[in-house]
This record gives C-alpha cells, sequence and structure tokens, in this order.
C-alpha cells in the first residue's frame, strides 16, 4: 500500500492507494476519527457493488453506519439532496465527532465533501473515490461544492478530508468511457508538472488501456502526489492551484456550450489540451514536438483531439464567460515543454479561434 501525506499543518491528511484498500477503511478510521457513528453518501450503482465491503469494514472496526444514497452524477449536487442529507445525518444521530464517508465518483465527493462541511459547521470527512478521475483530482484538495441552477460549483467551501483511500480495483467495472475520461487529468499531470511521469506514460500506454493493476496503482500514486503537492503550495487556490487549469479554458467553454451533453469532462479536456499546446507552438512558446506527444499520448489512450462543432467564435465567446476570467482577461495555463507550465493572460481572441478551426479541420 503507497502513502502519500498532504502536508498542510493541522489539516494535513493521508492518501492509501492500493488494491484491496476499501477493506482497510474501519482500521485507518479508527486510529483518526473521533467518534464511533458513521454515514456513507454513494449513489446505487457504486453503492451496490462496493458498499458492503466498506460497512463491513467499518462495522468490523466497530463503528455504526448509516448509508445515505443520493442520484448518480451531477444531479446529486443539488441544495435539495444536501437537504436531505442534512435530515438523514439528524436521523441517524450523527453529531461533530462522527464521520462522512464519500462513497462514488467526484459528484458524491463534492455533494458530500459540501454536506460535511455545512453539518454542525463541519463533521470529520473521509473520501472513497471510485472513479479515476475522482481518483487522482477530486477527492484531494478539500473543495466541495454543489450546484447552483445558474452555475456549476457555484456554492461550496473548503473542507480537506481526514483521510483518502484509493483502492484501484474497483476501476474494473467503471465504464471505458468514464475511465479514459480521467486519463485526460493523469496525462495533464504529466505535461504540466512531470516530464518522467510522461514518458512512463507515453511507454505503459497498453497497459494502461488494458487497466493492468499495477500499473493503475503506479500512475494514480504518482498522480496523487503532484496533485498533492500542488494542494500544498496552495490550498485555497490563489496561485499555482490554477496550473492545473491545463487544458480546462477551453475545455470548460466546450462543456458549457454543449450544456455538458457533448463530452465527458475529461473528453472536453482533452481538446482543450490539444488547443492549450497548438496556441503554444503559434506563440512561439513551445516547438512541434512537444505538440505532437500531447497530442500522440491523448489519442492513443481514446481520446478525442479534433472535433466538428460548435463553431470557433461561439467558444471564444464562451471563454470570455470563464469564471477565472479577471479584469476580463482569461488566463491561459501554457505548456513550453513536457513538465513544465507558464501562465498567460493576454492571448487574442482571433488567436484561439484560429487554432479552434485549425482542429475542426482535422475532424474531416
Ligand atoms: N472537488 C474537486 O476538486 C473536483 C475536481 C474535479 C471534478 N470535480 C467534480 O467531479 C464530478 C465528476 O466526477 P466523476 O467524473 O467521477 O463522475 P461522477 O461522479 O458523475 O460518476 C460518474 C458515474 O460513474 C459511476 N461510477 C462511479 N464509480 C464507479 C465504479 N467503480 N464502477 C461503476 N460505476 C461507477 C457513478 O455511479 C456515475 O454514474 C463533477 O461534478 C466535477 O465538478 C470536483
Ligand atoms: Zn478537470
Amino acid at each position: 500500500m503507497e502513502e502519500i501525506t498532504v502536508n498542510l499543518g493541522p489539516r494535513s491528511y493521508p492518501i492509501l492507494v492500493g488494491a484491496g484498500a476499501l477493506r482497510t477503511v474501519g482500521r485507518r478510521l479508527s486510529a483518526l476519527a473521533p467518534g464511533r457513528r458513521t454515514a456513507v453518501v454513494s449513489d446505487r450503482s457504486v453503492l451496490t457493488r462496493y458498499g458492503p465491503t466498506v460497512a463491513e469494514s467499518l462495522r468490523g472496526a466497530g463503528f455504526s453506519v448509516t448509508e445515505i444514497l443520493v442520484p448518480e452524477g451531477e444531479a446529486a449536487k443539488t441544495l435539495a439532496v444536501a437537504e436531505r442529507c442534512w435530515d438523514d445525518c439528524l436521523t441517524a444521530g450523527l453529531d461533530r465527532t462522527s464521520t462522512l464517508l464519500a462513497l462514488g465518483g467526484g459528484a458524491v465527493g463534492d455533494l458530500a465533501g459540501f454536506v460535511a462541511a455545512t453539518y454542525m459547521r463541519g463533521i470529520p470527512f473521509v473520501q472513497l473515490p471510485t472513479t479515476l478521475l475522482a481518483q487522482v483530482d477530486a477527492s484531494i484538495g478539500g473543495k466541495a461544492a454543489i450546484d447552483h441552477p445558474r452555475a456549476k460549483n457555484l456554492i461550496g467551501a473548503f473542507h480537506q478530508p481526514l483521510m483518502v483511500v484509493v483502492d484501484p480495483d474497483v476501476l474494473s467495472t467503471l465504464p471505458d468511457s468514464e475511465f479514459r475520461s480521467g486519463l485526460a487529468e493523469v496525462v495533464k499531470h504529466g505535461i504540466i508538472l512531470d516530464a518522467a511521469y510522461f514518458s512512463d506514460l507515453e511507454a505503459h500506454v497498453a497497459e494502461i488501456i488494458s487497466k493492468d493493476l499495477p500499473t493503475l496503482e503506479r500512475i494514480i500514486a504518482v498522480s496523487c502526489r503532484l496533485k498533492g503537492r500542488i494542494v500544498e503550495a496552495d490550498e485555497r487556490e490563489g496561485g499555482p492551484r490554477a496550473t492545473l487549469n491545463y487544458g480546462h479554458t477551453v475545455g470548460h467553454a466546450l462543456e458549457a456550450v454543449t450544456s455538458y451533453s457533448r463530452w465527458l469532462h475529461g473528453e472536453a479536456v482533452s481538446l482543450g489540451i490539444v488547443a492549450a499546446a497548438l496556441i503554444a507552438e503559434r506563440l512561439g512558446v513551445t516547438d512541434a514536438e512537444t505538440v505532437r506527444r500531447q497530442v500522440s499520448l491523448l489519442r492513443a489512450l481514446g481520446l478525442p483531439v479534433s472535433f466538428s462543432a460548435p463553431a470557433p467564435h461561439v467558444i471564444v465567446e464562451a471563454i470570455s464567460r470563464d469564471k477565472k476570467a479577471r479584469d476580463g482577461k482569461v488566463p491561459f495555463v501554457l505548456a513550453p515543454r513536457i513538465g513544465e507550465f507558464r501562465l498567460v493572460f493576454d492571448i487574442p481572441a482571433d488567436l484561439v479561434a484560429s487554432v479552434l478551426a485549425e482542429m475542426q479541420k482535422g475532424a474531416g
């Protein structure tokens, strides 16, 4: 079992990565949690598969367990669902010393984190991520949120978990499209933070695609360490954490203009990475080979690298409405070389539009 520590002073916590890790949750929580009551928040498809393992582990360690069932996917991240969770916490008799555990993808994690952050002004919280995206990204860093009808993730809090337990075994039941979507964040970590990691991914595409367990354990642990390091440097997202936005400026715009229905998040990020790479090349910030390696790896992992609609000007317009915009300027993260990043603020809209048009020609 790989153990990574996120060092945040009094809010430091371990990330445990290893096949079978879900069976150790109860024992590990015993050493950390003040109270004996717990509630596990999950959706039906995850709870059916992995709820019994977690509940058994918790009960075996002397905890009482209440299961709180929430809708699948983004439908969980509403005020109405959060209110039902607060209600269930009260009914289960959870107090300030009780622990809330999120068992599921990023949506369940975001919702449960929000409930844990707000119930009685904040109670202990544990992340048990079951999608690749949640394992390498959403479960680390303490960002929790629900959606506002007019904007995703608008209502939220920072609430760091007591621990994150990552069991790569559960990825065997994850649909392939969801798995690939998570790989976009893995590739992103390599591009902006770690050239050796990027080369490792290039060299093991076949093992990754076939979900070879030792390979998954290794790459998930590296990604968790990289994300953890960024969170340590910038817990509340005022500086370095913005670099994790690589590929997300265009990615978020693509998701928004298609009402989150055309691409999974990681697929939109893959297109956003290609756009960022081409923008960097046009600006003379990077070279053709660095662009080629990014595009090839994404394509080899089954992620999209070109698209046919919507029109570039529609996407550029959506970028200008990005919530990361400051004084009307949207920051772009660019990669001068594999393993390096640079934040650039003043990229002309017509350059972005021209790169998007080039990607659409590729879709032919
Ligand atoms: N807090 C953060 O820092 C952060 C970072 C990135 C993303 N997010 C959020 O994460 C959410 C997306 O998360 P996601 O990509 O994990 O998708 P998701 O949480 O919507 O889950 C996708 C689907 O996979 C199913 N599933 C989960 N694990 C499974 C398993 N092991 N086997 C079979 N099916 C399984 C779920 O039931 C669900 O239907 C978004 O709401 C996004 O805003 C948060
Ligand atoms: Zn992302």
